[in-house]
């Protein structure tokens, strides 16, 4: 391939943990030109100089807007909820779109406003949004223009509930008790976020409320006949990142774990980034790769699903370019044998 036949990349938010993560996989890319990356207080900055993984690995440096978008192919938005939807009505007609926000997940205004607590100012171009969750939408993300990334609880749990649900399978009620690291929160210094504090705490947050919450119910309901209660709980883990869901459900009828490995991995049996694990996953194994690693177990009719990942790389950034990849007709794995470290 040569640099004209290369996809022509722009980055909104650049200088965050998501733009971070892009940025890593992008710039070794091989059909990939990175053309600009926006940033807003670090506009002006090198990148080797916010990001220091990436010293000496790139010239560009942040802008706070490309002056233009022509001749652009894509652009992927890692930008806080409520910046998508002030641009994305304004791309060119041309201009592929990948959203990591929240903006363009959900169907319905009044859900969206209720969970993300602002008005949304760009509804009329939701409908042409597809959800990227790859494994559960794969033929769809190949001939989308625009694609709403999942977001990073929503990624773990529903590639851990989707082949149960898929299978009709389940009767009753579905609790998910799920774990981040500090890196779900962003780039900015927080009280939370603080290592003297972080690195010991373990708290529970937004039982109820959070915001993921309609995006899974969504998205199962698109994957199968759902119909169950899901109870979801997210709680904050003293690690950098991760994320990892434990999922307790009740089958119709009684299963082994043999027989859910079998339908897990026929269901499973296209995705590269999907790995079925024995026993636990554990985020040590996934941080930095964009794998997710299930396990489960089973006794009677009860199941519980256990579901890793690095929330920056398949809850995020890595995700993003699976969609991609595909968007552009490409192997959904080009750029993303990426493998974690050991240890
Ligand atoms: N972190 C995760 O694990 C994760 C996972 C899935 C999805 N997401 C979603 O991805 C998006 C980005 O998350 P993140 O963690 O990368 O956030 P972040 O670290 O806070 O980065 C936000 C980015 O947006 C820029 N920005 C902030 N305010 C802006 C404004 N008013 N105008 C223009 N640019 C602005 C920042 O620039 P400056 O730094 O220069 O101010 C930075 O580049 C969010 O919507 C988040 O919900 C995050």
């Amino acid at each position: 391939m040569t640099q004209q036949d290369k996809i022509r990349v722009g980055i909104f938010g650049g200088s965050g943990y998501g733009g971070s993560e892009l940025l890593r996989i992008l710039l070794f890319h091989p059909q990939v030109e990175l053309v600009f990356v926006t940033a807003n207080e670090q506009a002006g900055k090198p990148i080797g100089e916010v990001h220091r993984n990436l010293h000496g690995l790139t010239q560009l440096n942040f802008i706070a807007a490309p002056e233009k978008l022509e001749g652009i192919d894509c652009v992927f938005l890692a930008l806080p909820h409520g910046q998508a939807m002030e641009i994305v009505p304004r791309l060119p007609p041309d201009v592929k779109a990948i959203d990591l926000s929240g903006d363009f997940r959900l169907r319905e205004q009044s859900i969206f406003e209720k969970h993300y607590k602002q008005p949304h100012t760009a509804m009329h171009a939701q409908a042409e949004f597809v959800y990227g969750l790859t494994e559960t939408n794969r033929e769809a993300v190949k001939s989308a223009r625009l694609i709403a990334n999942p977001g990073c609880f929503a990624t773990a749990t529903l590639l851990g509930l989707a082949p149960l649900v898929a299978n009709n399978l389940l009767s009753g009620r579905v609790v998910v008790d799920a774990k981040t690291g500090s890196s779900g929160s962003g780039a900015k210094a927080a009280a939370n976020t603080h290592h003297p504090q972080r690195m010991n705490s373990f708290y529970a947050y937004k039982p109820f409320t959070h915001q993921h919450v309609p995006e899974i119910e969504q998205e199962l309901d698109h994957i199968g006949d759902w119909t169950s209660e899901l109870i979801f709980m997210t709680h904050s883990l003293p690690v950098s990142r991760g994320i990892f869901a434990s999922i307790y459900a009740e089958a119709n009828r009684e299963i082994t774990e043999d027989e859910l490995r079998t339908i897990y991995a026929d269901y499973y049996r296209e995705s590269f980034f999907v790995r079925l694990v024995s026993g636990s996953p554990d985020i040590n194994w996934v941080k930095t790769s964009n794998f997710c690693d299930l396990g489960f177990a089973a006794r009677g009719r009860q199941i519980v699903v256990f579901s890793a990942i690095d929330n920056l790389v398949k809850g995020a950034a890595g995700q993003a370019v699976q969609n991609m990849n595909l968007m552009f007709g490409l192997d959904e794995t080009t750029g993303l044998k990426l493998v974690g470290t050991n240890p």
